[in-house]
């Protein structure tokens, strides 16, 4: 199964303004255009100080937009043909200037100017020194562009070019492409549905200082998330904790261990549509953690685990109210088998049973070995697999299962 790609022949503009993070731009333009997209770069006057236009045309095989009257030579870059043209406007990085100009509607250059006069989609990512972001005239600005509906990701908080710490760094490009991918997807079909998902490992105390726990990275739950959030769902994560956090747009809720995640899945459960187990839950803790930290005894230590709730097995049992219940089963040996006696425990309505074990991608990874199994134990391979495929065989799945609640009956 081939992942879906939304950036195929589509038009972007990818406006670049003064920030010294200009050059992550590059990477960006490089990204979008290997995924297929027609990038058309447009750089400000202080952008093209910073980062040479050639390179952006090296990189997109576009001509860098780099004045207003630029489309006087070149009618397929006049502004108001590519403003209703293109499938999205990703201003990256995005200066305090840009959206002040946004926000107020100037139109004093070609980017400007043609950012008052599309309908796309604005993705901005802004990048800029701390006291400029959080200056209540900038604050005032992202709150009157928001409100018109454009779109935000970052900035993150970091070391800055000015030499200080604080908010105002350009988030990494990856993140950003998510959020551009997201706003370029046509796709609708979970439109209106609440999708819950667990993700990450959890941590179960031994003591103040240590822990029990695995090597779940959250890729998994971020894939899902991702491909949630493209099909129009309102997406919220219970996390554990990971390496990979929860993409931007989706409500995040941070949990340490088992029962935090029990609980945090309790209430949220009978709003949610769909429920999405992705997290590797401990399945036992230690039954006594002391407050203090424990010591060194010259003795073999022996530690008493309890059972900690099984997070889904309550959303099949007591918990389900018409839910669509997606789990995960990492497994060795043979995986179909494996995978039937889990439905047969835990029913239910679809199955993802990875590989796993010496040598076996899976935790931590990329790609998976997996198969699908549904309520009917009808079985799809998915071969290996990129965590994003397997995300978008999950949720077209539930697709199906949607439409078919909805189906007509034929009363005979
Ligand atoms: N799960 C859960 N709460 C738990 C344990 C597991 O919600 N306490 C969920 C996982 O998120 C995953 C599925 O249940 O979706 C995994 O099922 P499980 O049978 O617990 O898997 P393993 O622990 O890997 O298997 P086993 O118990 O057979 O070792």
């Amino acid at each position: 199964m081939m992942k879906r790609n939304t950036w195929n022949n589509k038009e972007v503009v990818l406006g670049v303004t003064g920030s010294i993070a200009a050059y992550k731009a590059c990477e960006l333009a490089s990204r979008m255009t290997e995924l297929g997209a027609k990038v058309l770069p447009v750089l400000t006057r202080s952008a093209a100080e910073l980062v040479g236009p050639s390179t952006f045309e090296a990189i997109t095989g576009q001509r860098a937009i780099t004045a207003l009257f630029d489309s006087l030579q070149n009618p397929d870059v006049e502004h108001i043909a590519v403003a209703s043209r293109a499938s999205l406007f990703l201003i990256a990085p995005a200066t305090a200037n840009i959206l002040a100009k946004a926000a107020n509607g100037l139109a004093d250059d070609w980017l400007s100017t043609t950012l008052l006069a599309t309908r796309a989609p604005i993705l901005f990512a802004p990048a800029m020194n701390t006291n400029m972001y959080t200056h209540p005239a900038t604050q005032a600005n992202l709150n009157t562009l928001r409100a018109r509906g454009c779109h935000f990701v970052g900035p993150e908080a970091g070391r800055l070019a000015c030499r200080t710490v604080g908010p105002g760094r350009l988030i990494d490009p990856p993140i950003i492409l998510d959020m551009a991918s997201l706003l370029l997807d046509e796709r609708n079909d979970l439109a209106g549905k609440r999708v819950l998902i667990t993700s990450g490992a959890t941590r179960e105390a031994l003591d103040p200082v240590r822990y029990l726990s695995n090597r779940s990275s959250g890729k998994m739950g971020y894939a899902l998330a991702i491909e949630a959030m493209a099909r129009g769902a309102q997406v919220t994560v219970i996390t554990g904790p990971a390496e990979k956090a929860p993409p931007h747009g989706a409500e995040r809720v941070d949990v340490e261990t088992a029962e935090d995640m029990d609980e945090a899945v309790a209430q949220r459960f009978s709003e949610a549509d769909i429920f999405v187990a992705a997290a590797a839950v401990a399945d036992y803790r230690p039954a006594y953690a002391p407050s203090e930290k424990r010591k060194r005894t010259g003795q073999t230590l022996q530690l008493d685990l309890v059972e900690n709730p099984d997070v889904l097995g309550r959303a099949c049992g007591q918990r389900k109210q018409g839910q669509i219940l997606v789990g995960f089963a990492a497994e060795t040996g043979d995986l179909e088998e494996m995978g039937r006696e889990k439905l047969r425990k835990k029913p239910v309505d679809l199955l993802v049973v990875n590989r796993v074990g010496p040598g076996q991608c899976g935790f931590g990874a990329d790609s998976l070995d997996a198969l699908l199994l549904d309520g009917s134990a009808s079985v799809t391979d998915l071969g290996h697999a990129g965590k994003e495929t397997v995300a978008q065989a999950v949720f077209d799945r539930v697709v199906q299962t949607l439409q078919r609640a909805v189906a007509p009956v034929d009363h005979i």
